[in-house]
């Protein structure tokens, strides 16, 4: 009997651990499983918070943000006809006041798809500048007479380009620690005097530049200054061989000089001020923040607000291959060797006029700061307290795409750079060390890298 009791009970017992031991599994995987979804990689899948958008195809910069109020689509669509608009000669019935001096007709012939565009005269342009000691506050550098601080290489019928810009390519190789060769290539620019009244100084200092891709720049300008400036550790004080300086630069609309943020030396301060320089040097068209001699000007402030809200309202897109093992070591792989020092991973939107724009985690890779590049990638041209090889943190949101969206497309300030790895390669200055961690690691460990570079 006492037998068939424990042999009875001894099965029920034995159920009862294997039903505790099932539930007990189930609650680690489960546990696992939740840690997993909760503790969001740092990168984040939404990369513009609220704003990012669920498309990586190659309309992926230019789809507007989720979440905008009815007025505010209808707004977002009037200044994406404003970007895409190409002025023409006044007078003229549609978008009149282009030139007489000019690099091209629209927003659009330049930041392509509303990304970036090709390292050629046309889409990029070429800023100049004399090498004085002392710099025109306001202009943040010092003016080529006649000219000024760009070159507008297009004119309308009847007038002359400050000069003829030719675009030459330089290209050398090298070989990482392993044997694996590179070829990198870099530009010099020529200026040629086309305007007898225009000579061009021998001493002009020149800087190529390559428009940047324009989405996601609402949300930069929605992080507040303390946030970017506690970033910065001019005296390296850290110790890590990286400083970080913020720009400090002038506004035209505010009469004071601000923290600056936007283009490839954080030499403009926000983006209705970028908007306006943006019609009145690169295309030649006068607005309210940038006038006719007399106050009138080809554009009025609607035109104006409504481009730039256009540019605020543009959404992110989310990343990719999240869950992929070679992406998240190539992710390990960024944060150890301090690529992630300068290419901040997350940051944070303060107070903004347009709601979807505030108080949003973001994922931009950039701390908004100037960092000294080496002599490399230097142009050797002061705008405003940014140095001759200072560039302000290029931001690594959407950089996977840049082949989708426009192919062909170069990477750096000047578009040098053909591939991210040549991107990489050009590094010096505060990221020389960053640069060797690159080159000194296995194959397999670039390649997981640079895939983590295209998940973004
Ligand atoms: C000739 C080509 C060209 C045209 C036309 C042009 N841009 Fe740009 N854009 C650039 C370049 C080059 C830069 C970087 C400027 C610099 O570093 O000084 C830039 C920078 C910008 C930025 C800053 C992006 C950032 O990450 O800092 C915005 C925003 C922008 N442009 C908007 C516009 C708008 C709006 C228009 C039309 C009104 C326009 N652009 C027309 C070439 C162009
Ligand atoms: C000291 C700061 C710093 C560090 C460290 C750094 N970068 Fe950069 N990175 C920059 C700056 C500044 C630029 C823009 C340079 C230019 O335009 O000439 C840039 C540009 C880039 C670009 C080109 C982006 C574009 O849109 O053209 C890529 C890709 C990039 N970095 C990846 C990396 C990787 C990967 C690492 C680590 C191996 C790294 N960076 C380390 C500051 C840094």
């Amino acid at each position: 009997m006492a037998n068939s009791v424990i042999s009875l009970e001894f099965p029920r017992w034995g159920r009862s651990i294997a039903l505790l031991a099932i539930a007990a599994l189930l609650g680690i995987a489960l546990s696992i499983l939740l840690h997993h979804s909760w503790k969001d990689s740092p990168s984040g899948l939404l990369a513009g918070g609220a704003t990012t958008v669920h498309n990586r195809s190659s309309r992926a910069f230019s789809q507007p943000s989720p979440g905008l109020s009815a007025e505010e689509f209808d707004r977002h669509g009037e200044g994406d006809a404003n970007f895409d608009a190409v002025f023409v000669t006044a007078p003229a019935l549609v978008n009149p006041g282009l030139g007489p001096l000019f690099n091209n007709a629209s927003c659009t012939g330049c930041h392509i798809k509303d990304g970036r565009g090709m390292p050629q005269m046309g889409q990029s342009l070429v800023r100049v500048s004399l090498p004085q000691p002392t710099i025109d506050p306001h202009i943040g550098a010092v003016p080529v007479p006649g000219i000024g601080v760009q070159v507008r290489d297009q004119a309308i019928y009847g007038h002359v380009p400050d000069a003829k810009v030719t675009v030459e390519w330089q290209e050398r190789s090298g070989q990482y620690p392993d044997g694996t060769p590179y070829k990198l290539r870099s530009p010099q620019v020529l200026l040629g005097q086309l305007d007898p009244k225009k000579p061009i100084p021998a001493n002009t200092l020149t800087s190529l530049r390559v428009p940047p891709p324009v989405f996601g720049t609402g949300l930069l300008e929605a992080i507040p200054d303390k946030a970017i400036l506690a970033l910065a550790d001019p005296d390296d004080k850290n110790k890590d061989g990286i400083s970080g300086q913020p720009n400090f630069v002038w506004d035209p609309q505010q009469k004071t000089t601000v923290l600056g943020r936007f283009g490839l030396k954080a030499n403009t301060s926000s983006l209705h001020v970028q908007t306006a320089a943006a019609y009145v040097n690169d295309m030649g068209v006068t607005n309210p923040i940038f006038p006719e001699a007399n106050g009138s000007s080809d554009i009025d402030a609607q035109v104006l607000d409504t481009t730039t809200f256009y540019v605020q309202t543009l959404g992110v897109p989310e990343r990719t291959m999240l869950d992929d093992p070679q992406v998240q070591r190539g992710e390990k792989l960024f944060t150890q060797a301090n690529c992630a020092t300068c290419h901040t991973p997350m940051l944070k939107t303060g107070k903004s006029d347009i709601k979807v724009l505030a108080n949003q985690t973001i994922h931009p890779y950039t701390d908004m700061l100037l960092h000294d590049m080496g002599l490399g990638l230097a142009d050797g041209r002061p705008d405003f307290e940014a140095t001759g090889s200072e560039w302000r943190t290029a931001p690594l949101w959407g950089v996977g795409l840049t082949q989708t969206v426009l192919p062909y497309s170069g990477y750096l300030h000047d578009g040098r750079a053909r591939t991210l790895e040549e991107a990489i390669l050009w590094h010096g200055g505060e990221a020389e060390a960053s640069k060797t961690e690159f080159m000194t690691m296995k194959n397999d460990d670039r390649s997981a890298l640079l895939k983590f570079l295209n998940s973004l």
